[in-house]
């Protein structure tokens, strides 16, 4: 398959290197370009993208983009609604277009803990959340054959935010909410499983591993495996779990059920990998 990636950062660029391993043709998309088959384009400035219009037909768009960098919300609203579309409409096609967006579980406004599937409805607690909502409408509004995959918390090399929490001599805040978790390396790894598949991709699925953990046991299981005392719980902070903020577990089931199976099933496998990498 001839693929742009849009966004090639944390997880775009592993999905850019896993589909080349896979012998697709892969171009990538960031604003400053350079480095091997990425192109420079700024989708807050669309101009900068008419480059794409020169390029040969593609089979298929894989939106990465993501906004976390931008202070200004029309801004971070802009990439993520307008993005995808302002790429499609510059590039040729092979055959009839079909665009693919790393979402997130963050459109569900479930507080209690319980399970979220592909069934339930999202009503996002959080400005983000609805962001990505309208993002996931705006991209269906755009092109007929679409895929979004709704990540929970990525993680991997660099990004450790649990662990960096649990290594803090503070103590930990909402121990009882649920951590619903996906390495990068599986993200990357299932994109290049529906891109090889020969069935078209499910039009929405959730992303995560096998197993939503409560926060105290990941941080007490970190803890064991440094060497550390266990660490002190702030049980009535205000923030703890079922507040104002998302606290659910994500059902990756029907992601499992295509076939894929994951690296890093659970936070053992994929913190632990982490863990002796780590410069503490
Ligand atoms: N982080 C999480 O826990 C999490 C959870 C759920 C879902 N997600 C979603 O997963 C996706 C990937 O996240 P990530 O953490 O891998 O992203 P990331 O590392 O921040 O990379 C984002 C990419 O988007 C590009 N980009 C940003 N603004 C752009 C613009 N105006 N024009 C063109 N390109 C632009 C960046 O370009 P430069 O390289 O030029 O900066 C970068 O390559 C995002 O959609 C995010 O919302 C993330």
């Amino acid at each position: 398959m001839r693929i742009l990636v849009a966004g090639t950062g944390f997880t775009g660029s592993r999905i850019l290197t896993a589909l080349r391993r896979s012998g697709h043709e892969v171009i990538g998309l960031n604003r400053s370009g350079g480095g091997d088959g990425v192109m420079a384009g700024d989708v807050l400035a669309p101009e900068s993208l008419d480059g794409l219009k020169t390029l040969p037909p593609f089979d298929l768009l894989i939106s990465t983009l993501s906004g976390s960098g931008q202070r200004d919300p029309a801004c971070y609203r802009s990439i993520y609604v307008d993005g995808p579309r302002r790429i499609l409409d510059r590039m040729a096609w092979r055959n009839a277009p079909q665009v693919w967006m790393l979402g997130s579980t963050g459109v569900y406004g479930v507080g209690d803990g319980s399970w979220v599937n592909e069934t339930t409805l999202t009503e996002p607690v959080h400005r983000t959340g609805q962001v990505q909502v309208d993002a996931e409408q705006a991209l269906q509004a755009a092109c007929d054959q679409t895929c979004v995959l709704r990540l929970s918390g990525l993680y991997g090399p660099g990004r450790t935010r649990l662990i960096r929490q649990a290594l803090r001599k503070r103590p930990f805040l909402k121990p009882d909410l649920w951590a619903n978790q996906i390495h990068a390396d599986d993200v990357a790894a299932l994109v290049q499983f529906l891109v090889d598949r020969e069935a078209p991709p499910p039009p929405l699925l959730l992303v995560s591993d096998e197993q939503p953990t409560q926060r105290k046991e990941i941080f007490t299981w970190i803890r064991k495996e440094m060497n550390l005392p266990d660490g002190r719980y702030d049980e009535d902070h205000p923030g703890r779990a079922g507040a104002d903020r998302g606290n659910k577990r994500v059902d990756s089931s029907k992601m499992r059920a295509l076939g894929f199976r994951l690296k890093y099933p659970g936070f053992r496998e994929g913190l632990g990998s982490l863990l002796a990498d780590l410069n503490l």
